[in-house]
C-alpha cells in the first residue's frame, strides 16, 4: 500500500535495529483518514472470504480493525489484555508472549462476543514474532470458528511471525512488509535486490 509506505518514510522512526516508531498515525496519535484507506484495503484483499467478523487485540489494533468493519459491515471485538474479573466460563482465555516487552498477558475474549460457526478476520498493527495473532486464532479455535484471514498494517518481515503464520496455512495480508532497517532507513520488501 504506497500511500501507507509514504507515510512510514515520511514519519517512521527506527529505534536500533528492530523498532519502527509510528506513533504520530498509528500508534499514539491516529490518522483517521489513513486508517479509512487501511480499513478499505483490507476490505478490497479479503473481500472474497466470506468474512463474518473482525477481532483484534488492545490497544493499536483496534482503529484499522474498525475502518476494515466498517467497510466490511461486520462487528469488530478486541480481545483484551488485562486480567478479566469475570468467571472463567464466560472468556476465552489465551497466554501471548512478547518478546519485544518480555511479558506475557492473559488475553480474553467474552464468549457472547465471539460465537461458533463465524469467519473470523483477524486484525493488528503489527507483525513480529506473531505471538498475538497466533493467540488470537487460538481463541477463534476454542469459539469453534474459522480464521479466514489475518490483515496485518506493518509487518516485519524481518522477524518469523509471518513465516509462521503462512506456515500454518493462515492467509496474511500485510499492507507494508519492512524487510530491514538500514542505517535508520527503512527497507521494504519489494525494494529489496532478490
Ligand atoms: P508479536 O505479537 O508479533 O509476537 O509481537 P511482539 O510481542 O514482539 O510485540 C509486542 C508489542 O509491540 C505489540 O504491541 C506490537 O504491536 C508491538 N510492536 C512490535 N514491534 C513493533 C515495532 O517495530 N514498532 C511498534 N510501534 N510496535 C511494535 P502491544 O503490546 O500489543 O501494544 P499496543 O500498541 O497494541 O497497545
Ligand atoms: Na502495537
Ligand atoms: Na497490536
Amino acid at each position: 500500500m504506497e500511500l501507507l509506505k509514504q507515510r512510514i518514510r515520511e514519519e517512521g522512526h527506527v529505534l536500533g535495529d528492530k523498532v519502527l516508531k509510528v506513533d504520530s498515525f498509528l500508534n499514539h496519535q491516529i490518522d483517521p483518514v489513513l486508517m479509512m484507506e487501511v480499513g478499505e484495503e483490507f476490505a478490497r484483499r479479503f473481500a472474497d472470504a466470506g468474512v463474518t467478523k473482525i477481532l483484534t487485540i488492545e490497544s493499536s489494533g483496534i482503529a484499522a480493525a474498525m475502518t476494515a468493519a466498517l467497510k466490511m459491515d461486520v462487528k469488530v471485538v478486541f480481545a483484551r489484555k488485562k486480567k478479566s474479573a469475570l468467571m472463567n466460563e464466560e472468556v476465552y482465555m489465551t497466554k501471548v508472549h512478547s518478546f519485544t516487552k518480555n511479558e506475557t498477558n492473559e488475553v480474553t475474549v467474552l464468549k457472547k462476543f465471539l460465537g461458533a460457526n463465524e469467519k473470523v478476520l483477524i486484525i493488528d498493527d503489527f507483525l513480529a514474532n506473531g505471538e498475538a495473532a497466533m493467540g488470537l486464532a487460538h481463541l477463534v479455535e476454542q469459539a469453534g470458528s474459522e480464521v479466514v484471514g489475518i490483515g496485518i498494517v506493518i509487518e516485519k518481515a524481518f522477524q518469523d511471525g509471518g513465516k509462521r503464520l503462512r506456515q500454518h496455512g493462515f492467509k496474511v495480508e500485510s499492507l507494508a512488509r519492512i524487510a530491514a532497517f538500514t542505517d535508520g532507513q527503512v527497507q521494504f520488501v519489494e525494494e529489496c535486490v532478490q
